[in-house]
């Protein structure tokens, strides 16, 4: 196993969060050492797809810390240097653009700020129906930013919606380790869907 500090943020993807806590088990499995973040509206929101606390309890068993989900608790992710990369899986298009356009009002675009003021790595996985709509210009913006990088994505459901992307949750520990080599795993266009639909 590589040692890695790696946070794993969840934003309000809520028919993702299935698949985002595959991925956070693959990422502790593969880097051991990883915070738990959660955005206030997946932390105090309860879907169709699941009941919110229940998510935080899950990521505190896979990860044996609790949750950041404060602005509060998570700005010292940058004066302590607390992790070597940031994971934000699913990243909502909503937080696509405060990330974009340098908001942080919410526990995981504070978490960003402060550890992008680092110099580290961000890893982003889109989930968004207007991924290629209204989020389609701070995907764009986010993906030639310094330290920022892409997990692969795709258009989940391009007849019914076609302007929805969705990253493939299988692939975040690869383009993590890729990006700590400074490196965009590649393609970052996948092709057909698989069974990635989003909400
Ligand atoms: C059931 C449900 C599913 C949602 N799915 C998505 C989604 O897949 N992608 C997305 O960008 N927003 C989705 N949203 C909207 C976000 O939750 C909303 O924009 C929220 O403000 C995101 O906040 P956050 O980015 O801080 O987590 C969904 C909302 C609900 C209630």
């Amino acid at each position: 196993m590589d040692t890695l500090r790696v946070g794993f943020a969840v934003c309000g993807s809520f028919c993702t969060l299935r698949r985002a806590m595959g991925a956070l088990e693959a990422v502790k499995a593969a880097f051991g050492d990883v915070t738990p973040i959660l955005s206030e509206i997946t932390a105090g929101t309860d879907t169709r797809f699941g009941r919110a606390d229940e998510f935080v309890q899950e990521m505190e068993r896979i990860c044996g810390r609790p949750v950041i989900r404060t602005i509060h608790a998570a700005e010292p992710i940058g004066p302590r240097k607390m992790l070597d990369v940031l994971v934000i899986a699913p990243c909502t298009g909503n937080t696509l653009s405060k990330l974009a356009h340098g908001t942080a009002d919410s526990s995981v675009t504070l978490a960003a700020k402060a550890h992008l003021r680092n110099g580290r790595p961000l890893v982003l996985a889109v989930s968004t129906n207007d991924g290629l709509g209204a989020a389609a210009r701070n995907i764009g913006e986010l993906m030639c930013r310094k330290n920022i990088y892409l997990v692969p994505f795709r258009q989940d459901d391009p007849v019914e919606k076609p302007t929805s992307l969705v990253a493939e949750f299988g692939l975040v520990v690869d383009t993590v380790r890729a990006a700590m080599e400074g490196r965009q795993i590649q393609p970052v266009l996948l092709g057909a869907p698989g069974d990635t639909r989003s909400c």
